[in-house]
């Protein structure tokens, strides 16, 4: 029997105001975006902001529906609108964001579990690492530097290609 074990890395920055320019814009359109979710059911409104190596910015935020699983996350929104428009562009970095007037989010919250299979897809396709950042409302922002780092073993076409 062997062992394996995985290890995930993490940035923690206390603010905004500590991240690089471009990234601190990005995250300000995920804020703005947040703002337009459409979460009347959940009360928690995320926004996505994606940044793309064309200089192209997509966003999404989340789209929910009265027959509940019919709703969409912000990330997906957002990334499935990055394939549609720019199916070629390399993704350079990826904002996230979350805010709700009915629970506390003041710490930094990250992506679903089926939002960071999404993202593994395009990551896997452009063969080089996303950067994630992720934040509450406000507060301390958490980077990723990679897809990888929030979904160790996760599924891989190359794995049975
Ligand atoms: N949500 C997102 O938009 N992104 C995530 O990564 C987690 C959850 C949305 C889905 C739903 O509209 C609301 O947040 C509550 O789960």
């Amino acid at each position: 029997m062997e062992k394996l074990t995985v290890q995930s890395e993490f940035e923690i920055y206390e603010g905004l105001q500590e991240l690089p320019e471009d990234i601190q814009d990005l995250m300000s359109l995920a804020v703005e975006t947040r703002k337009n979710a459409y979460a009347p059911y959940s009360n928690f409104k995320v926004g996505a902001a994606i940044l793309l190596a064309n200089k192209e910015v997509v966003v999404g935020n989340n789209q929910e529906n009265a027959s509940f699983p019919s709703g969409l996350c912000a990330e997906r929104v957002a990334i499935y609108q990055a394939g549609a428009k720019f199916p070629e562009v390399r993704i350079k970095a990826i904002a996230i964001t979350a805010s709700s007037d009915k629970y506390v989010t003041s710490a930094p919250i990250p992506p679903c579990g089926a939002c960071r299979q999404a993202i593994a897809e395009y990551e896997i396709n452009q063969e080089s690492p996303i950067p994630i950042y992720f934040m509450g409302a406000v507060g301390k922002v958490m980077k990723s530097n990679s897809l990888k780092g929030l979904l160790p073993l996760l599924f891989d076409k190359n794995n049975f290609i």
